[in-house]
């Protein structure tokens, strides 16, 4: 029994093992713009994926915006109200957007 002991704590013991080296965590600046709207994204957007995803896109139109908000709906299920729907597309727009309404 003791050895078998033994054995179990050598087994388990590189669980204990510390990391002597300093451990750098690399900076990845993350575009997040603060701003009016940005609860409602907050509130209505990031309960099922990152910020990140969401602009990986990068900038693009009030109609794209207004689509990806309605697809979001339609196949997820994001529970919205209508109000949240213009919010969050302005929001978008404003900051993510190319100025082209089409
Ligand atoms: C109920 C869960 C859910 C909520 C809430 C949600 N999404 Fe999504 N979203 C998804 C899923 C699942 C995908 C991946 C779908 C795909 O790849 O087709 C996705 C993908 C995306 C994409 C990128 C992929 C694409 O379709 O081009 C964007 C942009 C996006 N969501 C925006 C939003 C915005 C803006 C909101 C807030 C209004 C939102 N999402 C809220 C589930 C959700």
């Amino acid at each position: 029994m003791k050895k078998l002991i033994l054995i179990a704590t050598l087994l388990a013991s590189p669980l204990f093992a510390q990391v002597k080296e300093k451990v750098e965590v690399p900076y990845v600046p993350f575009p997040i713009k603060m701003g009016k709207g940005f609860d409602a994204v907050q509130a209505n957007c990031l309960t099922c994926h990152s910020f990140g995803y969401m602009i990986n896109s990068g900038k693009q139109s009030k109609k794209f915006w207004r689509g990806k908000v309605d697809k979001m709906i339609v196949h997820f299920k994001a529970p919205m109200t209508d109000e949240d729907v213009e919010i969050v597309t302005d929001y978008f727009f404003e900051h993510y957007g190319n100025g082209q309404l089409e």
